[in-house]
């Protein structure tokens, strides 16, 4: 059998500083632990903050939980419709963008919102707005912590997903 190759995931949100880098970091470090050969990488619908670090909130949140980011924000590149297997968006906005850009019915059966992959939003369907990752960027350190713990639940879901689809 040839290697399995690795799956191609990349989260994306608004200004690619808070939400996706955050996906990115929880969903790389949960591949890596459920033994699913990924590579996620995240950019942003906007270009505001490209070539910027992720949000001083964003990074403290994922370092106190124990997730490792290196990071330089990116504006979405329609290019990436092809070099990428699977594109989570964060919310039914960036969703709404991806899927404006999206120029065949291959790129947008990539196209999903990341929490879509919570079990417990199973019976949800876009545009039920129960699926989003809410924006904290003009939130507390507390929408931090909410958006990290929905995307940790997404992330279980997705990993979980994926590693029975390869089996
Ligand atoms: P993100 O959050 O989309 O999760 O990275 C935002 C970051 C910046 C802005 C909005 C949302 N902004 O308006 O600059």
């Amino acid at each position: 059998m040839p290697p399995t190759q690795a799956l191609r995931i990349m989260a994306v949100c608004l200004g690619n500083i808070c939400r996706s880098p955050m996906a990115e970091a929880v969903l790389q470090t949960k591949a890596n632990a459920a033994g699913l050969a990924a590579v996620v990488d995240s950019s942003g619908t906007a270009r505001w903050h490209a070539g910027g670090p992720a949000d001083p909130r964003a990074r403290r949140v994922l370092a106190e939980h124990g997730y490792e980011l290196e990071h330089s924000a990116r504006n979405f590149d329609v290019r990436w419709f092809d070099e990428r297997d699977l594109i989570v968006a964060m919310d039914l906005d960036n969703l709404a963008d991806l899927e404006q850009l999206a120029r065949t019915p291959e790129h947008r059966a990539k196209l999903a919102l990341l929490r879509s992959y919570d079990p417990a939003l199973a019976h949800r369907r876009p545009p039920d707005d129960a699926l989003a990752v809410p924006d904290p960027y003009l939130g507390t350190l507390a929408d931090f912590e909410n958006v990290l713990s929905m995307i940790e639940r997404a992330a279980d879901g997705l990993v979980t997903e994926l590693l029975a689809s390869r089996r």
